[in-house]
């Protein structure tokens, strides 16, 4: 009734090719957004080396890792070396030193599980958290972005399949399902496992870049502009990947077996990771491996309920790509 009950074939999903794009498109910052970003840290940077003139700032999560859409927050990490101070007094301190100037809203956070300043520029209107030494977020932001230089369809099918987990209701990791970091890397390993491949696996490749941060080392080929046009040898488009993104984790995924894995560019076995039961709240029903926090499974706030919630939005999604004559507005309908 509602669907044609007819199977679209690889050609017949291109017509959503451009549909799709223009929804990207849609979503992209314009420069005017990223001039007033660089003001707001700027200032930050100014008040905050006042107090500690050797502290450093650095941008991470979607307003520097190139897959933040317009109007997002921006997310911002103190680096800073104060041995004898712990966390939340640092908190305390740097909230007291923005609040003295003409920002709003500054709130200490500090018995979040982690620690932040937030706060808001009425100037540009932009909101911000800051947090506290956390430099694998810097690092594997940095991984993120490198990524998305090698072939643009990452960017596109990221913003795409980001969209359509806000709009669904399903980006809210308070509430047991995944976070957006969690469905970038979903999107950076289907890149790397379609054949030809669309993504390297840069963390398997000579090393150029490498950094040492809480004990883990962070090791990775991050010269992508020598890897010419990587993707070439592959021809599929955003609506075939948008379509077979949906397809894989609605009827291809081995969600009592696998773990994804960018760091290794494929699919690994739960066994090996000992991610085969429930320990505390971490129950491992879908596995995504941090890049470089190895030991950590994105997938972790997933519970018995939203796993459910997760894996028929993922069907609900295929079969809309699959018989929808016009899946562009169905797919993001709210939820
Ligand atoms: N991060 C992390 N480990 C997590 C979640 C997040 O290291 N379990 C870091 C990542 O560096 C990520 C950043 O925190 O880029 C922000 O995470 P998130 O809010 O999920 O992603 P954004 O890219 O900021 O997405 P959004 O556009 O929804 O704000
Ligand atoms: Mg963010």
């Amino acid at each position: 009734r509602m669907y044609k009950r007819q199977m679209m074939c690889r050609r017949d999903i291109d017509v959503h090719n451009v549909p799709f794009l223009a929804i990207y498109e849609s979503l992209i910052p314009p420069e005017e957004e990223k001039l007033k970003q660089k003001q707001l840290v700027a200032l930050l940077e100014k008040l905050v080396s006042k107090e500690w003139p050797t502290a450093k700032l650095f941008l991470y999560g979607s307003c520097a890792n190139s897959f933040g859409v317009s109007k997002s927050d921006i997310d911002v990490c103190l680096a800073i070396e104060e041995a004898d101070m712990d966390k939340s007094k640092i908190i305390m301190k740097l909230a007291d030193i923005l609040q003295s100037d003409n920002l709003q809203n500054v709130q200490a956070l500090t018995r979040a599980r982690v620690p932040i300043v937030k706060l808001m520029d009425p100037v540009t209107g932009i909101s911000c958290d800051i947090c506290i030494n956390n430099l694998l977020a810097v690092v594997n932001t940095k991984l993120l972005r490198d990524y998305a230089r090698i072939d643009a369809r990452l960017r596109q099918l990221a913003f795409i399949i980001k969209h359509w987990a806000k709009s669904r209701g399903v980006n809210e990791t308070y509430h047991g399902t995944l976070s957006s970091y969690a469905y970038v890397l979903m999107c950076i390993h289907y890149l790397q496992m379609r054949r030809p491949a669309i993504l390297p696996c840069l963390q398997e490749m000579e090393t150029t870049y490498s950094v040492t941060v809480d004990d883990i080392n962070c090791a990775y080929f991050d010269q992508v502009e020598k890897l010419g046009d990587f993707g070439h040898h592959n021809n599929e488009t955003i609506a075939q990947l948008v379509w077979g993104f949906f397809y894989y984790w609605a009827y291809c995924h081995d969600y009592a077996n696998a773990v994804i894995s960018v760091r290794a560019g494929s699919i690994i076995s739960k066994r090996e990771k000992d991610w085969t039961r429930r320990i505390g709240n971490d129950r491992h029903l879908i596995c995504i491996e941090d890049p470089f926090e190895t030991s950590h499974d994105l997938g972790r706030v997933v519970d018995k309920h939203s796993i459910k919630v997760l894996r028929e939005e993922f069907e609900r999604a295929a079969e809309i790509m699959q018989f929808d004559p016009n899946p562009c507005i169905k797919l993001f309908e709210p939820h």
